[in-house]
């Protein structure tokens, strides 16, 4: 069978091997007997509050399952729109929100839209892997920036202007990041996004971490720069409702009927019994769960963190959102007598029964001696794992 070279430039997902590895080694119990503490999806251990849940019931009861229009439910728009001025003071109109199955159609649906086959999007290294593949599978290309921790990993307005050639069409970036937690400052962010107008390219930032932003220097949407961003978001991550398949992205006026025609063609609409239960994620019963929560993320960091030091896996830079923590392993891996962080990866498994992601996926310029933890696990287990790091490498 002949494959398109389009699939051949998507690059395996290395991150589910070592998935694949921990669960293998915790369903043989090939870890000296103890549990395999999972601290390598990056996935909350809530699920969705009553109120969604009831919602979600009530839609399959009642047999209202049916198709929706391509860009969401008219009122999930509204409630959304209601989101941005509720909580970032931001006035963004429904009409400019479109409903998707989660970011990641959210962030296919804004590459075929503005990517061409040849164009390049720059995007910072470290990011999310699946970020570049949705650039590729667009036919263009994404160009990997190597970042460092006096940048906070994020671009920074003078590299996407050196980077910038005739073939750029704009920015993919991510505040707070994922594999790295950490925000871009708005004042480099504005000066990013300058630099970007100027070049008539387009400003994409993915803010599905957003709303679990810890630190106020950092909480405000894009959105805020003009009508010009857009912006790429989700109920997976502060909604816990990962496996439900539902986010949405905000869009310019002139974009709104061109990813309606992609969104009608490829995917008709997104999940009608998620949409109407992420109806009830805006009622003020679950806000104040969803806000008891970030707290409980807030305090894992800021217990995991110096446990992390202290076993010799520095965070160069403190995450002030989301729940990760993109560590330095290049003492550990000494320790160990390992390369990399992708052997290191399988000694934690095998030594401390722990599983957690090695940098490889998230880009090339410093992932070997990086390493991931998520950190929206439990605090029994996060406590479970430092003490396994503190035996085994302190
Ligand atoms: C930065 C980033 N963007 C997008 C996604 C995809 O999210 P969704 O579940 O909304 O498709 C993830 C998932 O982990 C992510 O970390």
């Amino acid at each position: 069978m002949k494959l398109a070279t389009r699939a051949g430039r998507i690059e395996p997902f290395y991150v589910m091997e070592v998935a694949k590895a921990a669960a293998e080694r915790a369903r043989t119990t090939g870890t000296g007997g103890r549990e395999m503490v999972f601290l390598n999806i990056g996935e909350p251990d809530f699920t969705a509050p009553p109120l969604v849940q009831e919602a979600a019931a009530r839609a399959v009861r009642d047999g209202i399952t049916q198709y929706t229009p391509a860009t969401g439910l008219p009122a999930l728009r509204e409630r959304i729109s209601g989101w941005y001025a509720q909580r970032f003071g931001l006035q963004v109109p429904a009409r400019r929100i479109v409903v998707t199955a989660g970011a990641s159609a959210a962030l296919q649906l804004a590459c075929l839209a503005l990517v061409d086959a040849g164009d390049e999007v720059l995007m910072p290294d470290p990011s999310y892997p699946c970020n570049r593949h949705f650039v590729s599978a667009a036919d263009g290309s994404a160009v990997l920036i190597p970042t460092t921790a006096a940048e906070r990993y994020q671009l920074s307005a003078a590299k996407v202007e050196a980077a910038w050639s005739p073939r750029t069409c704009g920015v993919l970036l991510a505040s707070p990041s994922n594999p790295t937690g950490t925000s871009i400052h708005p004042e480099e962010l504005a000066r990013i996004h300058a630099v970007v107008q100027a070049r008539q390219g387009v400003t994409l930032i993915d803010e599905i971490y957003l709303g679990l932003s810890h630190d106020a220097a950092f909480g405000q949407s894009a959105l805020a720069l003009g009508e010009d961003v857009v912006s790429i978001n989700s109920f997976s991550k502060y909604f816990c409702m990962t496996g439900w398949r539902l986010g949405w992205l905000v869009v310019p006026d002139a974009l709104v009927p061109v990813i309606e025609r992609l969104a009608q063609n490829l995917f008709i609409c997104p999940s009608t019994v998620a949409q109407h239960a992420a109806l009830a994620c805006f009622e003020a019963a679950s806000i104040a769960e969803y806000e008891r929560r970030r707290g409980e993320f807030k305090a894992r960091r800021d217990f995991f963190l110096p446990a992390l030091a202290a076993a010799g896996l520095p965070v160069p830079v403190a995450p002030d959102g989301a729940f990760y923590a993109w560590a330095d392993c290049s003492e550990a891996c000494r320790r160990l007598g390992v390369a990399s962080s992708w052997e290191l990866a399988f000694a934690l498994m095998d030594q401390a029964a722990l599983a957690i992601t090695p940098g490889r996926d998230f880009g090339t310029a410093e992932t070997a001696q990086r390493i991931r933890f998520s950190t929206a696990s439990s605090m029994a287990h996060l406590q479970e794992a430092a003490a396994r790091l503190k035996a085994l490498l302190g």
